[in-house]
């Protein structure tokens, strides 16, 4: 006898009970975007259809999909040892793989703690901050600092710190003792700029204001994005970030970048500071570790900071925090291959070596009629398009759509921003496939 309810296994026929996240539900239900399958620069959806990946999935698989050296180390980690606990016990690849990311973070930047996504990332570091400073004898710091425009997951700590008001509004009261610097974007004065713009270092000296306002022994860290991706793709202003680090220093402060997008190549680096040459108290990273193909997050702390906590009797855990999958051995093996592939690669250089033809494609649709600026950076681009009137956000969204479904390509949107992020692996005649596609699908929502 037939079985109404079985579902096909391949295309689902029932939407409702799956409740898609950071999407709007309804619209999605009714015209869905299927991804069956990926492979290198291409998705392809259930009807066989290829779409080319514009945004490395949501800014992580930097090595391209399903990369043969990151599928087989998962698949024998995966007969090997699924799980381990993650408290009181490890397993050798977690050491392995902290101390590569190690090799790869400047300066002191020397312990790795685990976890699972950049928001656990975000919370952790944000943790470590406050710990830090108690079990150094300054528990009155207290205060964290993020900036206007700001993303830095949804955690609570992430949401508390970050600056995106749809993010924050409909959660309460959030973290007490947030300040926020402002977002270093402007247009009159940075539009079209290529890499970071020589207008806004002196938005880095709000940050005195603040620590004047509250004291600097009541401040414990400031968490900022490098180059914010999230909210449009904005390079810092040159000078920019070696203020915060002045600053910081000058009052005992913490600094902490969120590299959860420019880690791993994105900006034609291992990190964003290197490129920046600003060596911050603690990064986070997330989605290029294992270029999206298990979830992992982590924080690397300078080696002071670790070395802090490293006293009180000896059989008691120095930080109370952890996760049941931290350093999950599919993570780690995934990890491995996937720093192993950027290394043999040498993607993080490729993404170096492509950005200046990469922002010339980009700046080509300055003239497309309702393209009001254009933002460039290591591999990363957004563009913003003049919106439609009372209907914020619809011709972006209208662009995303017809991107996947009549041209063959993945853009992702912010607001009224369309950010194009592709795989490190992406050829020259694939970026100009990608700013073809887009400019034709920006024509086309005018
Ligand atoms: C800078 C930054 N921090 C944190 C996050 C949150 O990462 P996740 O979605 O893995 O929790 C993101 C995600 O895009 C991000 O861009």
């Amino acid at each position: 006898m037939a079985e109404p309810n079985r579902r096909s296994a391949a295309v689902p026929n029932d939407l409702e009970a799956f409740w898609v996240p950071f999407t709007p539900n309804r619209a999605f239900k009714r015209a869905p975007r299927l991804i069956a399958r990926a492979k290198d620069m291409h998705y392809y959806t259930p009807e066989g259809r290829a779409v080319l990946d514009g945004t490395a999935g949501l800014w992580c698989t930097n090595a391209g999909h399903n990369r043969e050296p990151i599928v087989a180390a998962i698949q024998r980690q995966a007969a090997e040892l699924d799980y381990a606990p993650a408290f009181q016990f490890a397993h050798p690849k977690s050491f392995e793989l902290a101390s590569r990311i190690a090799a790869l973070a400047p300066g002191d930047l020397d312990r790795v703690f685990f976890c699972n996504s950049g928001s656990e990332a975000v919370d952790t570091a944000l943790k470590i901050a406050l710990a830090y400073h108690n079990v150094r004898g300054q528990a009155s710091r207290t205060r964290l600092i993020g900036r206007e425009r700001g993303y830095h997951g949804v955690g609570f700590g992430g949401i508390s710190v970050g600056g995106i008001v749809a993010n924050r509004k409909h959660f309460g009261t959030l973290l007490a003792g947030v300040d926020h610097l402002p977002a270093t974007y402007n247009r009159e004065h940075q539009a079209f700029t290529k890499g970071e713009p020589d207008w806004g270092a002196h938005l880095a000296d709000d940050l005195e204001r603040i620590v004047a306002l509250h004291d600097a022994s009541t401040v414990a860290a400031v968490i900022v994005e490098p180059m914010a991706g999230s909210t449009g793709v904005l390079p810092p202003p040159k000078g920019y970030l070696e203020r915060l680090r002045a600053i910081c220093d000058r009052h005992g402060i913490l600094l902490i970048f969120d590299e959860v997008i420019t880690g791993f190549g994105r900006l034609g680096h291992a990190f964003a500071a290197e490129r920046y040459g600003v060596t911050p108290d603690m990064i986070t990273f997330a989605k290029g570790i294992t270029s999206g193909a298990v979830p992992m997050g982590g924080v690397i702390a300078r080696e002071g900071i670790y070395d802090a906590f490293m006293r009180g009797p000896e059989h008691v855990a120095e930080l109370f925090h952890g996760y049941t999958y931290s350093a999950h051995p599919l993570a780690c093996a995934a990890g491995l291959a996937t720093l192993d592939l950027y290394r043999d690669e040498k993607l993080f250089e490729r993404a170096k070596k492509l950005e200046p033809l990469w922002a010339d494609a980009a700046m080509a649709l300055k003239s497309v009629p309702g393209v009001l600026d254009i933002r460039t950076v290591g591999l990363t681009a957004g563009i913003d398009l003049a919106s439609r009137p009372d209907a914020f956000g619809k011709r972006a969204y209208e662009a995303m759509e017809r991107g996947f479904h009549d041209e063959g390509v993945m853009i992702r949107i912010t607001g009224e921003t369309l950010a194009l992020t592709p795989p490190l692996i992406v050829s020259e005649a694939q970026i100009g496939e990608i700013f073809d596609k887009v400019a034709r699908v920006i024509k086309a929502v005018m």
